[in-house]
């Protein structure tokens, strides 16, 4: 039984398919329209929904891709569509209000898609007391494409969620009813093809019963495989309700974030003693993805150009596997084999990413070149931490994406730069070994020759950077970045 609250109610469902997506079951199971289908694949937004998930008191609310998230895994949760915005008495919401008001809509197939990422914005922040800046309205609308408005009249829209009176969602009564849905304890444990153990000792017994089940995160990658490739599973292993897997710790000299933690919550965490990674975090994706996707999925999934695993390598992560026959702790860098190959035994999870907390000296940069500014993946990561003392080099790591068939550690370069003077002539010598480090591949997204060009370009401009050049040389190139 498939059970979650929505417009107040809680909606129990019998037999839903496993790989059955949100979207499939609100627009062809329930009816519920309003949500639009348009790629398919996570890129455009039409299909936003907001979640909420009781937070201790509170509810969080994340607006998502209901197109690649598995209906299954929003068991237990809040739902609301963009159905759900107008008032019983037919009073629109402030969301729809501003878009009204700022003729934020033509075509309008876009706009429910936008107005439920504009609720989100609004449960999270106007609802908090707090205005809504032109960053912020940014960040939330990442996810969302229009191609006949135009974007400027949209965020307008976004800036101004705060002008009609207030209007709060009955947060006691679905707090109530989200109590009675875990209280009632019918879980989804035990259900033949969607399992989704709630402890890690669960969850590895049914990894080593069920080896040919399909683990799934935050589906962002495994959404495309099933809507675009057609891919049929004998089960799906959802690993994102197990405790231990979600929870983020911190130790003397480590940050442990559980790999079922979001790509928000565990940036939110990277960002708190390493504030310099903000606009790379905020360049991963778009908002909705980034609030289902998981970090545990982007390094597991394994792609030459995942963004996380540059920027992991460099600050020294090790991945925690796990299986009925014990834990193991390898570098990250080990864990990759082979093109989309890992380590990971049939039997095993990974259960955690543990990444080292800064220490005096540490200088890091990461930088992300693709076609597009926001949601666009890499044609080429470069991420840099250097340990300086007294102008010397006593220790570099450096990683790199989008060069070889997995991620990759730049041992050539990293020797060069150990141990030297830190100088403009040290870097030129560096940035030809990194040039010649890789041999990378040319396809759609950039040629062989343009990787090898901009990786040494980054370290240029990393350079630069720890010679305190930043708003001139920075603005020069992210433009670059952003176009090419
Ligand atoms: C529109 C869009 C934009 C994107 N932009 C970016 C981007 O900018 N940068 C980027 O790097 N990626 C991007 N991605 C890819 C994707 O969002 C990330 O790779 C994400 O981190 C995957 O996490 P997930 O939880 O959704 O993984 P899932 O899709 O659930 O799983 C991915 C893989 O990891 C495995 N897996 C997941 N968790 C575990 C575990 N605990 N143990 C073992 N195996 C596990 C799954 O079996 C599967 O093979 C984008 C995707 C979309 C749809
Ligand atoms: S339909 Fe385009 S993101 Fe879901
Ligand atoms: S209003 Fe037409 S696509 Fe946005």
């Amino acid at each position: 039984m498939l059970e979650f609250v929505h417009a107040g109610e809680i909606v129990s469902l019998p037999q839903v398919p496993a790989t059955r997506t949100l979207l499939q079951l609100l627009r062809e199971d329930l009816g519920l329209t309003a949500t639009k289908e348009g790629c398919n694949e996570g890129d455009c937004g039409a299909c936003t929904v907001v979640l909420g998930e009781k937070q201790g008191d509170h509810i969080k609310y994340s607006a998502i891709n209901s197109c690649i998230r598995l209906a299954h895994s929003i068991h237990g949760m809040a739902l609301w569509t963009a159905q759900d915005l107008t008032a019983a008495d037919g009073t629109p919401h402030p969301v729809q209000q501003a878009l009204l008001a700022n003729n934020a809509t033509q075509c309008g197939f876009c706009t429910p898609g936008f107005a439920m990422s504009l609720f989100g914005l609004y449960q999270n922040q106007v609802c908090q007391g707090q205005p809504v800046s032109r960053d912020q309205a940014q960040q939330a609308l990442s996810g969302n494409l229009c191609r006949c408005t135009g974007y400027r009249p949209i965020l307008d829209a976004a800036q101004q969620l705060d002008k009609p009176p207030l209007v709060r969602q009955d947060e006691a009564h679905i707090l109530a009813k989200l109590e009675l849905l875990a209280q009632s304890g019918q879980g989804l444990e035990a259900n033949l093809s969607y399992k989704c153990p709630t402890t890690l000792a669960a969850l590895l017994k049914l990894r080593a019963d069920h080896p040919n089940a399909q683990i799934v995160a935050g589906c962002t990658d495994v959404g495309l495989w099933i809507n675009k490739s057609h891919m049929a599973f004998e089960a799906v292993l959802d690993v994102t309700r197990v405790a231990e897997l979600r929870q983020i710790s911190t130790e003397a000299d480590t940050l442990n974030i559980g790999a079922a933690v979001t790509l928000t919550d565990a940036f939110a965490a990277l960002l708190v003693e390493r504030s310099q990674l903000h606009s790379f975090a905020n360049r991963f994706a778009g908002l909705p993805v980034r609030n289902s996707g998981t970090l545990g999925g982007n390094v597991a999934n394994g792609s030459p150009i995942g963004d996380s695993m540059p920027l992991l390598i460099a600050l020294g992560a090790s991945v925690v596997l796990a299986s009925l026959r014990g834990q193991r702790r390898l570098p990250l860098e080990s864990f990759y084999t082979g093109y989309r190959q890992t380590a990971l035994a049939g039997d095993e999870v990974l259960i955690r990413i543990e990444v080292p907390r800064p220490t005096d000296g540490e200088f890091l940069r990461v930088y992300k070149v693709s076609k597009r500014f926001e949601d666009d993946i890499s044609a080429v990561c470069l991420a840099v931490r250097l340990h300086l003392q007294d102008g010397i080099v006593v220790r570099a790591s450096v990683g790199v994406g989008g060069v070889a068939a997995t991620p990759v550690r730049a041992r050539q370069t990293e020797a060069v730069l150990t141990g030297q003077a830190w100088t403009q002539t040290l870097v030129a010598t560096a940035m030809t070994t990194l040039r010649s480090e890789f041999a990378p591949i040319s396809d759609m997204r950039a040629s062989s020759d343009y990787r090898r060009l901009v990786l040494g370009n980054l370290l240029q401009r990393f350079w630069l950077e720890s010679q305190g050049e930043s708003d001139i040389q920075l603005a020069h190139f992210s433009l670059e970045g952003a176009t090419l």
